[in-house]
């Protein structure tokens, strides 16, 4: 005979899934079950609140599709997405930060150095800098695949008035490693607020929904760990309060007037993990 009770319930949900066969597997779902049940003892959770909550999952579901994810922004406004980026993140090497939404599979191949300024109004300014090994050697057959907001603080996928390859490209480094991108200087912008990720979870704590200016990188090298990451503008007013929670010290950049260039330059060096 059963008797479940509060005092055993926990132990009785983790044990029902002992016989799952993939150890990571199991290890997740037990760990899930052991958090889930810690919260609601923690917080008394009563069943208007549990039906409230979900409800919430219901709403999130309701509005997602094949172009948007509200899960994906709920997990970016817990702070979730940027944590994991944290946890796969080497020491010594460049840390990552958050994808986002917008990133397209298969943006044009181009010569390096790039220029994807075209007819974008905005200022021009130019993303430079190198690819390392974590011994500082360079990776000359690293690869960059970048992409950024307009002028307007809009991708290319909100706004009809931006051709579909706008301000996005792949391209290889150089035999030192190098890279540049003549681009215009990215705009901040605010997350949805239209969904209920953000308008039933975020509003009453007063948070700001903006994101500071960033570029978005994914970069690559054979043998060494994939990169996904983000470089922040230092003179943006929100690096304080991304709503996402990506800005890391070693990712913020100031533009910089140099002699070898006719427009502002943003530097970085980038240290890509061993595989
Ligand atoms: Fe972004």
């Amino acid at each position: 005979m059963s008797d479940i009770r509060l005092d055993n319930i926990t132990a009785a949900a983790v044990a029902s899934f002992d016989g799952v066969p993939d150890a990571r597997r199991r290890e997740l779902l037990q760990q899930l079950v052991q958090h889930l049940h810690a919260y609601a003892k923690a917080t008394r959770l009563t069943h208007d609140e549990w039906r409230a909550a979900l409800a919430f999952l219901h709403r999130a579901g309701d509005i997602s599709s094949a172009n948007r994810s509200e899960f994906s922004l709920l997990s970016d406004v817990l702070g979730l997405s940027s944590l994991v980026d944290l946890l796969a993140s080497t020491p010594g090497a460049t840390p990552g930060s958050v994808l986002g939404p917008f990133h397209t599979v298969g943006s044009p191949w181009c010569e390096n150095p790039a220029d994807l300024t075209r007819d974008n109004p905005g200022e021009v300014v130019l993303l430079r800098g190198r690819v390392h090994g974590p011994q500082g050697q360079p990776l000359s057959d690293a690869t960059l695949d970048f992409w950024q907001n307009a002028a307007n603080g809009l991708y290319w996928q909100m706004d009809d008035s931006q051709p579909p390859d706008n301000l996005r490209c792949q391209l290889k480094v150089d035999a030192a490693g190098r890279f540049a991108i003549r681009t215009i200087r990215p705009q901040p912008y605010q997350i949805p607020t239209d969904g209920p990720a953000w308008h039933d979870v975020v509003p009453s704590a007063g948070r700001s929904a903006w994101r500071p200016a960033h570029y978005h990188l994914i970069v690559q090298a054979p043998a060494h760990r994939t990169l996904v990451t983000e470089l922040f503008d230092a003179a943006d007013p929100y690096l304080a309060s991304d709503a996402v929670f990506g800005v890391r010290a070693a990712l913020v950049r100031r533009y910089e007037t140099t002699p070898d260039a006719d427009v502002p330059v943003m530097d970085i060096d980038i240290v890509l993990a061993a595989a």
